[in-house]
């Protein structure tokens, strides 16, 4: 394995474990997350391979195969991407584990930026690492939380848990049902090639730099929502019309958004049961259009990614993850693929944007150790 041989490379013994996280994409249950709702992820056949080693003292030395490599003594000397290996440590130190340093490499093939949550998937075989290289017995549940942890409470980004918990629980062939409140999941079989379907990943290659901030801002929209409404979460919204008719502004479309796309997600969850997976299409679409208008996620290229896959042939089509830029997925017969491909990439070229690019995901497993 190349992270193995990386990493003898780097520190001239062989690694004590290798350890692997996948990222995800979101079939549907957008912005739900963080509002105690109902979310249907899956993992993508890509994500990031970790070679550790633990040390005696506190040090913590990361090379990534992508992106460099960091010394670091304290942690919160961490900058960029190793601020996700850092804070799983924090976490883990905070609940009073005996974490000391340790040397890693890391070797991803989650495209970055794209909306993939390749920052969760490093947390996760980060956290999974250290659960074993400890011996913690944590299950993939509490590493998932400590990674939403790390990432809320060190990095800054007040996430939810979706990326974190897809990419500890995934099972193949499976989306992760798991209610946001409650923590239950569901493993729910998605086998879209018995039905001559399949979901097309189009990332937009473009990352809009407001995501974060605005991330943050939709969050606290929705808080002041509930709290306007005076119920914990805008899960607990049971009328929706009463609740609309109390509320304006953005405040009113957040609402909307959210409670409307956790009744899709449940009737998503009902046609998938009732094997006839291409009838979600229109939900798809549906949530595209809410987290367009009354979430206000989208972005051009997102928008255009969505309209051309329908018009070369998709059954539908969202964006996927946070929203502004990244990554949208259509659900297409396979025989659709290559027109749907030619109707996105010519509705790009005439823009004059740059060229967006193309996978197509089956469920994968979730985090495991593989050496
Ligand atoms: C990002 C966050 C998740 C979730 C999605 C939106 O991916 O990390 O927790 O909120 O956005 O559904």
């Amino acid at each position: 394995m190349r992270v193995v041989d990386a990493f003898a490379e780097t520190y001239g013994t062989t690694p004590a474990g290798t350890w692997y996280a996948p990222g995800r994409v979101n079939l549907i249950g957008e912005h739900t997350d963080y509002n105690d709702g109902l979310v249907l992820p899956f993992a993508v056949p890509w994500g990031i391979r970790l070679a550790a080693s633990p040390r005696e003292d506190d040090l913590l030395r990361i090379r990534s195969l992508q992106a460099g490599s960091q010394t670091i003594s304290q942690l919160t000397d961490a900058t960029g991407w190793a601020r996700y290996v850092a804070g799983v440590f924090w976490v883990l130190r905070e609940q009073g584990h005996p974490v000391r340093g340790a040397d890693l490499v890391v070797d991803g093939d989650l495209p970055q930026g794209a909306g993939l949550s390749s920052s969760a998937a490093l947390e996760v075989a980060t956290a999974l690492a250290l659960n074993d290289l400890y011996a913690l017995n944590l299950p993939p549940l509490d590493l998932a939380k400590l990674a939403q942890r790390a990432e809320n409470e060190f990095v800054g980004m007040p996430c939810g848990l979706m990326d974190q918990a897809t990419s500890a629980l995934a099972r193949p062939g499976h989306a992760l049902l798991l209610d946001c409140r409650s923590l239950a999941t569901r493993h729910i079989p998605l086998d879209l090639a018995a039905h001559g379907l399949e979901i097309l990943i189009i990332n937009t290659n473009v990352h809009h730099e407001l995501a974060d901030g605005q991330y943050a801002a939709r969050r606290q929209d929705c808080e002041n929502a509930a709290k306007h409404l005076g119920v914990p979460a805008l899960r607990d919204v049971t009328d929706l019309a009463a609740a609309l008719s109390r509320l304006d502004g953005a405040e009113r479309r957040r609402t909307q958004h959210v409670v409307t796309e956790n009744h899709r997600v449940e009737a998503v969850i009902g046609l998938l049961r009732a094997g006839v997976p291409a009838e979600i299409g229109a939900l798809l679409n549906a949530s595209h259009l809410s987290l367009r208008d009354q979430f206000e996620v989208s972005c051009p290229e997102l928008d255009v990614a969505v309209e051309s896959a329908i018009r070369g042939g998709a059954r539908g089509a969202r964006l996927t993850g946070g929203g502004f830029g990244g990554s949208a997925i259509a659900l297409i017969p396979c025989d659709r693929r290559s027109s749907v491909e030619e109707s996105v990439r010519a509705a790009y070229a005439e823009r004059g944007w740059r060229a967006p690019t193309f996978q197509s995901a089956t469920p994968a497993e979730g985090a495991r150790r593989v050496n």
